[in-house]
């Protein structure tokens, strides 16, 4: 395993971050691939990774892991406010896109039929599936306090970064 600090020192602090979103994703990814290793057990990866997207992504108030239970979605690890512990497979933004098995974006959560509001300052959503092999391990939520929040370059980063949280779930 690659011993990584996340900013290079023992500082966390959010203005250092590059302002160009590309580098930012960039050094999202390489954080990712940093810290996730296959040799750990997946609840060490799914925790590190919500701690690594919570520090890089500007404008969010909640990210974290939903994982599948048979039918159900069960409440994985995250960070932001206390959320809903369970969400049935076709319900909300999380129980479509493990349905559909695709990217759910959602730029004004009010207008979303059926959204389940964990933290009322959420205001836009992303939510990616994880797949790996063909079976659905979860999704990975991420909550904006800002409408339309999540652009198309936000989705390929985040879809990217599932790819990475994939390639080291044992
Ligand atoms: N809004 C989600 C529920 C989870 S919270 O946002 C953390 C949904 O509609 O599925």
């Amino acid at each position: 395993m690659i011993n990584y600090n996340i900013t290079g020192d023992t500082m966390f602090v959010k203005t250092s971050l590059p302002a160009d979103p590309a580098e930012l994703h960039a050094l999202i990814l390489e954080n990712l691939r940093g810290y996730l290793d296959a040799s750990l057990p997946a609840v060490s990866n799914y925790s590190n990774m919500s701690a690594i997207l919570m520090h890089f992504l500007p404008r969010i108030n909640w990210v974290g892991f939903y994982l599948r239970e048979g039918e159900k979605l069960i409440l994985g690890p995250f960070q932001g406010l206390p959320a809903c512990t369970e969400i049935a497979i076709g319900k909300g933004v999380c129980g479509t896109a493990a349905l559909l098995k695709e990217t759910v974006v959602v730029e004004d959560v009010e207008r979303f039929p059926g959204h389940i509001a964990c933290d009322s300052a959420s205001r836009s959503e992303i939510v990616v599936p994880i797949i790996q092999n063909g079976n659905l391990l979860g999704v990975l939520d991420v909550d904006s306090p800002d409408l339309g929040r999540f652009r198309s370059a936000d989705r390929a980063l985040l879809e990217q970064a599932v790819d990475v949280l994939i390639d080291n779930l044992r």
